[in-house]
C-alpha cells in the first residue's frame, strides 16, 4: 500500500480525479485541505487533526452502490474498534451508528462523511472523520471527534492505515459477503425508528416518512405517511425530524 501525504492541497478527491495514473488503492492524504468537498456540493471543513484521504478502486462489476456502502462500514468497524479499546465499556461503542447513504454518527453528531465519485472506470473513494480536531464552525453543534469521544490523542496516518487496510483485504470477497455486511449496517443504523422528511432543491417536503431499511442494491426504503406501498431510492436528500 502506497502512501502520499500532502502538507496541504485543495481536496484529496480531486488530486486523484486529476492524476489518472494513481493505481488502485494508492491513498492520497492531506493534513488539511483549502477546498475539501462533501457531498451535494456543501464544503467539508478540512483542518488538521482530521483524518482526510482517497483512494481509488477500479469498478469491475458496477460496484458503486455497494462500495458506498461498504467504505462506511470498513470506517465505522475501525473507529469502533478504536472506541472499544479506549473507553473499555461496551455501551460506548454502541453509540456509534452508520447512517444511510455513508456517515458515521456518534450519538446525534457526525464523526465522519464519505464522498465516492465516478470518474471513468475508477470509484474515487473520500473520507474525512474528525480525529483530533473539534473546531467544526457552524455545524459545531452537529459534529464529534474521535478525541473528544475518548478524551485523548490519535496517529491520524495509524487510523487512516488501518481502514485502508481493512477495506483492501474485505473488498475482494465483496459480493459474498455482502449480505453479512447488510445485516450489520442495518443493525446498526442510525436511522433505525426515526421519522424523515425528503428535501427537493433544498426545500423540505411535507410528507413524513419513517425508515425501514437498507435492501441488497444499496437502497433506503422508506414508507410514507398514508401509503400502502413503500418507496425506495438510490440516492436522496432528506432531515430527520424525530
Ligand atoms: C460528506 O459527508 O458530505 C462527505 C465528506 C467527504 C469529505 C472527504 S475529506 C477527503 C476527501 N476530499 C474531499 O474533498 N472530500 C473528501
Amino acid at each position: 500500500m502506497k502512501f502520499t501525504v500532502f502538507e496541504e492541497i485543495d481536496s484529496t478527491n480531486d488530486y486523484l480525479r486529476k492524476n489518472h495514473k494513481i493505481e488502485e488503492f494508492e491513498v492520497i492524504i492531506a493534513k488539511r485541505q483549502t477546498a475539501g468537498r462533501g457531498k451535494r456540493g456543501r464544503v467539508w471543513i478540512s483542518d488538521e487533526g482530521a483524518a482526510l484521504f482517497s483512494f481509488s478502486v477500479k469498478d469491475k462489476e458496477n460496484l458503486q452502490e455497494k462500495i458506498t456502502i461498504f467504505s462506511g462500514y470498513t470506517v465505522y468497524e475501525i473507529l469502533k474498534k478504536y472506541i472499544d479499546e479506549n473507553l473499555k465499556n461496551d455501551d460506548f461503542s454502541e453509540n456509534l451508528k452508520f447512517k444511510w447513504p455513508n456517515d458515521i454518527y456518534y450519538q446525534d453528531k457526525k464523526i465522519c462523511g464519505i464522498l465516492c465519485e465516478k470518474i471513468r472506470e475508477n470509484i474515487i473513494i473520500g473520507i474525512g472523520i474528525n480525529i483530533n480536531n473539534n473546531d467544526f464552525g457552524i455545524f459545531q453543534e452537529r459534529a464529534v471527534s474521535l478525541s473528544e469521544i475518548c478524551g485523548i490523542k490519535f496517529s491520524v496516518e495509524e487510523i487512516i492505515k488501518e481502514i485502508v487496510f481493512l477495506f483492501e483485504k474485505e473488498f475482494t470477497n465483496l459480493n459474498k459477503e455482502w449480505e453479512r455486511i447488510l445485516e450489520k449496517i442495518n443493525e446498526k443504523s442510525y436511522l433505525k425508528d426515526k421519522i424523515i422528511k425528503i428535501k427537493k432543491e433544498n426545500k423540505l417536503g411535507e410528507k413524513i416518512y419513517r425508515f425501514l431499511r437498507i435492501d441488497r442494491a444499496g437502497k433506503i426504503c422508506l414508507i410514507g405517511k398514508g401509503d400502502t406501498e413503500e418507496s425506495k431510492f438510490e440516492s436522496l436528500d432528506f432531515e430527520v425530524i424525530l
